[in-house]
């Protein structure tokens, strides 16, 4: 079955590349809306959006993140906050202590919210004719996007958002079959992920990925080649994390 809704979400592609032309004040408060109205873990909206709009803080972020497209002037950037200070603010305002908001059960509702809020985002975009990426690469130098953004404690940069008008037409990238990302009841059986793959592998081999300029190497390649090299998969995330006074216990 299909519909609208449907057929835009199988239809997801990322854009790196937009024109010159930013979002009207309508359509970031149309996508702010969307944002505030997504499901939120025990009702605390533990989440706060940062519409970057001055240059040099979009350097900064830029440079934080080593991805050439983050900087500059084209597409509208937004950053996504676990927000836990703001509550933190409003316990204390009642003289309550907020020693409870630095755990990391605390944290992962904030994550929670904050991811879900950026998804729903990408959503309402995508259905407005607008390209979206996700800026994961803002952790590759988290501490100086914590400072960049004069973040107060209990707040963190959980994903950066880039949203605009497409300036490029990339094909839909192959994802995993059904039968190995889902199951019913129980973990999903595979004897051998070497055979179970095979053809997905030679479905991504064949994508030309417009970011690199290439065809992809195989999904299984890049499994055991990218993980944990460089980036915002080594970056002191943990560090930063205590140093904001999250996830301390
Ligand atoms: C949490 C998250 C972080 C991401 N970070 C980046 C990023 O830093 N830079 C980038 O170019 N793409 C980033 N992406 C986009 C992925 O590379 C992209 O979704 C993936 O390659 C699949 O391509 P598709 O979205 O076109 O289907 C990120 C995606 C997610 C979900």
């Amino acid at each position: 079955m299909t519909n609208e809704t449907i057929a835009l979400q199988l239809a997801h592609r990322t854009i790196r590349a937009y024109k010159d032309q930013p979002l009207t004040e309508a359509e970031v408060a149309t996508l702010m809306d969307v944002a505030r109205h997504t499901a939120t873990s025990s009702y605390l909206q533990s989440c706060t959006i940062l519409h970057i709009t001055d240059p040099q803080v979009r350097e900064a972020i830029g440079a934080a993140s080593g991805q050439p497209y983050v900087g500059g002037t084209k597409g509208d950037l937004f950053i996504f906050l676990v927000d836990l200070y703001r509550n933190s603010r409003i316990r204390a305002e009642q003289g309550i202590s907020s020693e409870a908001l630095s755990s990391m059960n605390l944290f992962l509702t904030g994550a929670e919210d904050a991811l879900l809020a950026a998804q729903n985002v990408v959503v309402a975009a995508e259905s407005m004719g607008l390209g979206t990426v996700y800026l994961g690469s803002i952790l590759a130098d988290p501490r100086s996007v914590v400072q960049a953004l004069k973040l107060p404690e209990l707040t963190f940069p959980i994903v950066g958002l880039l949203m605009g008008h497409p300036d490029q037409e990339p094909g839909q990238k192959p994802r995993l079959p059904l039968s190995v990302m889902t199951a019913t009841n129980t973990y999903p059986h595979v004897e051998s992920y070497t055979e179970a793959l095979a053809d997905y592998d030679r479905e991504v081999s064949e994508y030309y990925d417009l970011r690199s300029g290439s065809r992809l190497e195989s999904f299984t390649h890049l499994v055991g080649t990218s993980i944990g090299v460089g980036g915002a998969h080594v970056s002191p995330i943990a560090q930063v994390l205590h140093e904001q006074g999250l996830c301390l216990r």
